[in-house]
């Protein structure tokens, strides 16, 4: 590889790095992405000219094919169904591991030259590698695809368990092992690497589907990082250091990020992967009890809002599908004017993806000072006139600090519950995401408004201008 290849190189493994330390705050987010993108646009162009592996029709073919399809599919793709989209974009990185390792293995077979089988020519990196890249690869893609599929709803999102689970997994991880062995031992073995992708794909469903809703944003960034591990695999198979560094990034951060949404639904890693959480519970065991809400309209709740003096506005899911981010800044600034202090609680899950409730409210320019993580702002609840949860519900149920058999059992919460007065609005008593009743309603300090949230807020703004 010439000098200029490998400064190029260098550049772009500096720009991932700068544009990933920018990603960590909102003010500079954008810039990191546009900077990890110029990086990964510097190493494509240059192995492309360094490296001359195909034609250019090819390549030119697949680009064009490749971006109307993810144009399409970008431009397409809902607001609240970001999440699905990340988890599939995660898995086809993987996917793309898995086909660029198997490649190099034809590649090297075909090579009659070097006659790499016989001669012992192919370092032992390279096929170690070819093993953890397919194997990766294959567990990313086909995970990716059952965790979209579930959080899509195509798929119950409820833990799917029988009898031996983790036995039989471990069973498979161990197969894969050992067939990984024997090829590194005997390459011409052709039918171990596509026995390895059978086994991997299979690993890939039995390892995700016990794993409950309330639990997928762990899933998401696990297999955001495994695709990185896979990447970064692959650069060891192609010896290009680029491929291993920015691998190894996604690979680390990913694991971060794990371990931070990990932290949020107070579980251990192992917990999530091996437990099966939430395996014993009935969403219909409390359905013979009588519980009863109190309903009022949005005249009642201005009302209420217009003489609180403090407020503390909690988003969830329910604010991103019905897109009312804009109209919630909006009656934001008409409490703040009239001297209300106003902040929001952002819970690290809220959503269907981390950030999410971030993102949908930096769009409506909320500034960044007003918006408090859980630990920042939970104590002041009890302090506080009113909590205006908006398209919220797993991340307000006070359930999840008593209820021991429900999925959501150990989660941190929002303390919307302690504050003087509670407003819920959302469209029904439906559950969350987790399925889990939610006592929040049936509290006495609770005002149930029920209505689209972009409506009840509408209607809110309307009769606060008057
Ligand atoms: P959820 O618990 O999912 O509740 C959202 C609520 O929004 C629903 O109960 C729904 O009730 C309401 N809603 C939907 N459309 C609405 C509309 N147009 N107007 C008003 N309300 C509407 O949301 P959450 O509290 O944000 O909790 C997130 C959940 O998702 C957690 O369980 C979390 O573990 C999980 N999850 C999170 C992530 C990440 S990384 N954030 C990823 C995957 C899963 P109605 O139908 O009655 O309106």
């Amino acid at each position: 590889m010439s000098t200029f290849a490998l400064l190029a190189y260098l550049g772009a493994s500096v720009c991932f790095i700068l544009g990933l330390k920018m990603l960590s705050s909102a003010r500079t987010a954008r810039q990191g992405n546009f900077l990890s993108g110029f990086g990964m646009l510097l190493a494509i162009v240059v192995t492309l000219m360094d490296q001359k592996i195909l034609s250019f029709e090819y390549i030119i073919a697949g680009l064009l094919v490749g971006s109307a399809i993810g144009l399409y599919l970008a431009i397409r793709v809902q607001m609240t169904d970001m999440p699905q989209m990340v988890g599939v974009l995660n898995g086809l990185g993987g996917g793309a591991s898995t086909l660029v390792a198997y490649a190099e293995y034809l590649r090297l077979s075909g090579d009659t030259a070097i006659n790499v089988w016989a001669g012992g020519e192919v370092d032992l990196v390279v096929l170690i590698t070819i093993v953890l890249s397919i194997m990766i690869g294959t567990v990313t893609i086909v995970g990716s695809i059952v965790a979209a599929a579930k959080l899509h709803g195509i798929m119950k999102s409820a833990p799917i368990l029988y009898p031996m689970q983790k036995q039989i997994n471990a069973a498979i991880l161990f197969a894969i092992f050992v067939m990984g062995g024997l090829f590194v031992a005997d390459p011409s073995l052709w039918y171990l690497p596509l026995a390895i992708i059978g086994l991997a794909m299979i690993l890939g469903v039995t390892s995700v589907i016990p794993i409950g809703g309330a639990d997928m944003p762990v899933v998401i960034s696990l297999m955001n990082s495994y695709s990185g591990l896979a990447g970064a695999m692959t650069g060891f198979v192609l010896g290009n250091n680029v491929l291993i560094i920015s691998g190894t990034l996604v690979g680390t951060s990913g694991i971060i990020l794990t371990d931070i949404m990990c932290k949020a639904m107070n579980r251990s890693l192992a917990n999530v992967l091996f437990a099966g959480v939430g395996a014993d519970y009935s969403p219909d065991e409390a359905a013979g009890e009588q519980k009863t809400v109190i309903r009022y309209t949005p005249e009642d709740v201005a009302s209420i809002l217009e003489n609180a003096q403090s407020v503390i506005i909690v988003p969830g899911y329910g604010l991103a599908v019905a897109q009312a981010q804009h109209v919630l800044q909006e009656l934001a600034g008409l409490l703040v004017a009239r001297g209300v202090e106003v902040r929001y609680g952002i819970h690290p899950v809220a959503g269907r993806m981390p950030g999410h409730m971030n993102v949908l409210l930096a769009e409506a320019n909320v500034p960044y000072d007003l918006l408090l993580e859980m630990d920042q702002i939970n104590d002041d609840f009890q302090n506080t006139d009113v909590a205006l949860v908006i398209g919220a519900n797993d991340v307000v149920n006070p359930g999840a600090r008593h209820k021991k058999n429900s999925p959501l059992y150990g989660m941190p919460i929002l303390n919307a519950d302690r504050a003087r007065t509670v407003m819920v609005c959302k469209r029904s008593l439906n559950p969350g995401f987790a399925g889990e009743d939610n006592e929040l309603f049936y509290q006495k300090n609770t005002m149930m408004v029920f209505g689209d949230a972009k409506s009840t807020l509408t209607n809110l703004v309307g009769m606060m201008k008057k």
